[in-house]
Order: structure tokens, then sequence, then C-alpha cells
């Protein structure tokens, strides 16, 4: 055969592959708002970059007719590319070839990307769209999955891996998502369930609708699976690039530096007024991120679920650093049971990646009830103690107001190996509020005083002038001083570059026993 015949050859096995299911179900692609795979890549990558591996693997069953039915890729395209010109991995399901199910060449192919990008230190990207095992397969398809959440286990910690929801997910099939560290869901369009609307209602009568059961928002406010709910594919894709730009492309790295001309030295008086002089009023602790931050960006992460926590990555003078704030706007800022896994996990993916962490700390303390004491609040606040203890990379903290109880030991204090506590002159590190802390120590003074509700005004003005104020945590170095808020930012510049290089190490061990 001449050169010319064999060049035929490979262009007809390539539009073969390129081709996909074909047309008419790309067609049907389209039409239910979706991209196709390729499409997807296309735009996640930096144009021209996509290095495509297993174009031309296919499947290996021959049961049910599947012999005669062979499609180059095997529903999933792999390879690598550039995300900003820096070297990222992706596999995309197709669900226009088999439903993008799962086969175990499929698997195969996700299994290579990862191996590589494990070898090559680079972060993996997953675009799910699959009607799950495949079928016709049966187990040589779960041993598949198996294979990928090993590799995905494998991988954590060492490489950032983030999943786009873009379609179906179904079954075990959703539990390789989970082990990555980012989930992004399309709205509308890509929904997770361990079992369908279907077998929910033969097994508990209950009636209930893909979306509400597995859609983006049933994930992003309700069960807190995922991280990001995005319009459309285009926007995700997107979202996801933004992402990558906070990230290191491995745990040997440090996070990318992002130039800005946002000025170190800015200060904002805008912030003395921010924290209001009313204890119980509350304010958006984001207005103090936003000032912060190099050009007043702040990247948001989860932002949907457990509000009385905000999450993200900024930059502050140029380096990436994580973001943990109790927020008083929502249940006062109070650490619940989704507010303390949301921070727990988050302070862990910073810690595993060299991402510093800045803590905003204005915390009333553990919420009460026995709704939390019996969902396990012991257990899942201990993980956001745990979270932080173990952490090595620079952490600082800022109390813009209450610090009190327990949740001040939590939230990145001194104790736990916090680097350095910042005050608000309207900070209060106490054990509790004055309010509570008078009814409890002085019931009896108040009862037997001839004006109870004037003698507990008194008491409580006088515990607050006592204990509501920075000072007596800073008599103590518990903070390492008080500053005017107008300065926050360039103190935290310069505590960042103070602790730059930073080392500190955590006794050898196999691994921890975070309470899970
Ligand atoms: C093989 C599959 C398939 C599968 C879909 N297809 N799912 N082929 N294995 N699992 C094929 C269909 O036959 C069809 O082929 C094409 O993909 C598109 O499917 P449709 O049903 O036409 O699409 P749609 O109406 O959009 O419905 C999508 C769907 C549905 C909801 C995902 O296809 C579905 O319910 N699929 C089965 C889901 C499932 O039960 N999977 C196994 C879960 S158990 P043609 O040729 O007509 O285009 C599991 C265990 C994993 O995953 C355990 C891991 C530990």
């Amino acid at each position: 055969m001449g050169s010319s015949e064999l060049l035929e050859i490979l262009i007809q096995k390539s539009n073969q592959a390129l081709a996909g299911g074909g047309e008419a179900r790309m067609a049907k692609q389209h039409a239910a708002g979706k991209l196709c795979a390729r499409e997807r890549i296309d735009r996640l990558l930096d144009t021209g970059s996509f290095i495509e591996m297993d174009r031309f693997k296919t499947h290996r069953c021959v049961d049910f007719g599947m012999d005669a039915e062979k499609i180059p890729g095997d529903g999933v395209i792999t390879g690598q590319g550039l995300i900003n010109g820096r070297q990222v991995f992706v596999f995309a399901q197709d669900f226009t070839v088999f439903g993008g199910s799962l086969s175990l060449s499929h698997a195969e192919k996700i299994c290579k990307v990862m191996d590589t990008a494990m070898k090559v230190g680079a972060p993996v990207i997953g675009l799910c769209d699959s009607g799950g095992a495949r079928i016709q397969e049966g187990v040589m398809s779960l041993a598949g999955y198996a294979d990928i959440f090993l590799r995905n286990v494998m991988a954590s910690g060492v490489i950032p891996q983030i999943t786009a929801i873009m379609g179906p997910s179904a079954g075990g099939a959703v539990y390789s998502p989970a082990l990555t560290d980012w989930i992004f869901m399309v709205e509308k369009t890509g929904y997770m369930f361990i079992t369908g609307p279907e077998v929910i209602k033969a097994v508990t009568r209950e009636s209930v609708t893909k979306e509400d059961l597995g859609g983006a928002m049933a994930h992003n406010t309700v069960s807190g699976v995922a991280h990001f709910a995005e319009p459309d594919d285009a926007a995700c894709l997107e979202r996801i690039r933004e992402l990558l730009s906070f990230l290191p492309r491995n745990n040997m790295e440090e996070a990318p530096r992002r130039p800005s001309s946002d000025d170190p030295e800015r200060r904002d008086e805008a912030l003395r007024d921010l924290v209001p002089a009313d204890p119980n009023k509350p304010y958006d602790i984001r207005d103090l991120i936003r000032s912060n931050l190099d050009d007043g960006y702040f990247f948001e992460v989860q932002a949907l679920y457990a509000r009385n926590i905000v999450v993200g990555f900024g930059c502050l003078g140029g380096a990436t650093v994580g973001i943990v704030a109790n927020q008083p706007l929502a249940m006062a800022g109070c650490l619940d049971i989704n507010a303390s896994v949301k921070g727990a996990r988050f302070v862990r993916f910073c810690d595993a990646f060299n991402i510093p962490l800045i803590v905003y700390e204005d915390v009333p303390g553990f919420l009460p009830g026995t709704h939390q004491e019996h969902g396990g609040i012991i257990k899942h606040g201990a993980k956001l103690i745990y979270a932080f203890c173990e952490a090595t990379v620079p952490r600082i903290t800022v109390i813009t107001r209450k610090a009190y109880g327990g949740a001040y030991c939590v939230m990145n204090s001194r104790h736990i190996r916090g680097d350095l506590v910042l005050g608000f002159p309207t900070a209060e590190i106490a054990v509790m509020g004055a309010e509570g802390a008078v009814n409890i120590i002085s019931r009896e003074q108040i009862q037997g005083a001839a004006d109870p509700e004037a003698e507990r005004k008194r008491l409580v003005q006088e515990y607050r002038t006592k204990f509501a104020n920075p000072y007596k945590a800073a008599e103590l170095g518990y903070i390492d001083d008080v500053i005017d808020p107008a300065d926050t930012r360039p103190h935290l510049i310069k505590a960042l570059r103070m602790l730059s290089t930073k080392r500190d190490v955590n006794p050898p061990k196999k691994h921890g026993n975070i309470p899970l």
C-alpha cells in the first residue's frame, strides 16, 4: 500500500472517531441544550492546545451484538492541553456514543489519563455525561469504575481533581466525582443520584423529580455535594478555567502568583464602620474580604451552601490565598454541622496544595439544638478543629467581633498553630456573650436586687467593659496586635510576606484519624 493510501486510512479512521455517535445523536444533544464532548474540550482548553490520546480505542465486548457496534474512542475523549498556558489533563464523556456509558476500555482510557497526570503532576478535569455502567459489559464495567476510584484516591492531595456534571451521573458512577476536589454542575442538564426517581418511588413510594432529587440546585443548596452551579455548559467551562488560575498544578508547587497593580499599602477607611456597634446587628463579611483582596476580587466557592461560613480564593499582594470567614449575615455566623464540614474540607484542600489561609472571625459559638447534637455536631465540629490543627500552610486570623467559646479555639487561634492573630478594636474574645455570662454567674445577685432588670443591665455593661474587648487576649499574647480596620490589607500582605518561608511539620504517621 502506498503512503497516500495509508494516509487515507488514517483520515478515514480519524473522521470516524470525530463523528462520535453520528449527526442525529449530536443534534439531540444540542437540542437538549448540551454541547458535545469535543466542543466542551475545545471551550475548556486554550485554543488549539488539545492533544488527544487513545482516539482509536474501542470496547472488547462481544455480547448482545456489541462486536458489530464499535465506535473509535468508545464514548470518552481523553488527552491533555493548556488552560491559561498551564498543562492539564482532561476526559470528556461522549453521550452520543452508547450514552457515554462506561465500558472497561472507556475506563482504561480515563485511568491512562489519570496515571499520566500523576506522573507529570498536572490537574485532571473530568467532564461527565454518562448513562453509567455499560449494561452490555456487566461486571467488566464495574471493574472499570473501581479502577478509577482507586486512582481518584491516590491522586487526592497530589494533583487537583475537578469534575463537571454536564449530564446524567447515576448509581455508583457518582463516587468518582465525589472523590475529586471540586464538583461543578450545569443547571437543568446535570444531575447526580445513587438511585433515581423510579427506584425511590418503588421502594419508599416517594415522588420526586430528577431535578429536585439530584439537580444542580439540590446538590449546591441542600446536600453540599457540589461546589458550583452554572447556567450552561459554556459558563461551567469558563468557571473551571477560572478556578484553575488560583491553583498550583500539584502539591509540590506553590500556587500561581497573579500580579496586580493594586497597591499593597492601600487603606480603606470605610472598614472602620463595617462592624456595627450593636453586637447583635449583622453585616456582610464579604465586604471586608473584597476590600482586602487585590482588585476587590473574591472567587467564592460553595456560595449557596452553609452560608454561615464563607470560603473561597483571592489574591493578596499577588499571592493566592484561601479565605475562611464566619458570615454574620446568616445564622449570626454560628458554626453548625454543615458549616464545619464545608470549612474543614476547604482548609484541607488549601493545606494540601500550599495555599495560605486567611481567616475572618465573628462567631458567637456553635449552634445549639437537639437537631445539631443528634446530627453529630460534636463529631463534625471536630473536623474543623482537626483541619486547622494539622494545617502547616501560613495561617492568619482577623477577629472582627465575636470570638466566643469553643469557636474561638477552632477558628485558627494561636493555640492551634495559627501564625498571626489580629483583632479589630471591636473584637470580643470571651467564653460567651455578656448577656449569657451574666445570666449564669450573677443569677442570685440579679434576683436579690431591688430592681433586677437594672442590675442585670449594669452587670452586662460591667462584663462587657471587662471582657468584651480585644485587650485581655492581647495582654495574654493570644492575639498579636489590635489594628485599625482601615489598615487590614497592608497588615495581611506584610504578614504573608513574613510567613512566605514558613516551614512546619506534623509528626510522622501513616495517616491521622479525622473524625469522619
Ligand atoms: C449502555 C446505554 C446506557 C448504559 C444509555 N445507553 N445508558 N447503553 N449502557 N448504561 C444508550 C441508550 O441505549 C441509547 O442508545 C443512548 O445511550 C441514549 O440513551 P437514551 O435512553 O435514549 O437517552 P435519554 O432518554 O436521554 O436517557 C438517558 C438515561 C437513560 C437517563 C441515562 O439512558 C438511562 O436510564 N440509562 C440507563 C441508566 C442506568 O441504569 N445505568 C446503569 C446504572 S448502574 P441509542 O443507540 O438508542 O442512542 C451503574 C453502576 C455503577 O452505573 C457502579 C459503579 C460502582
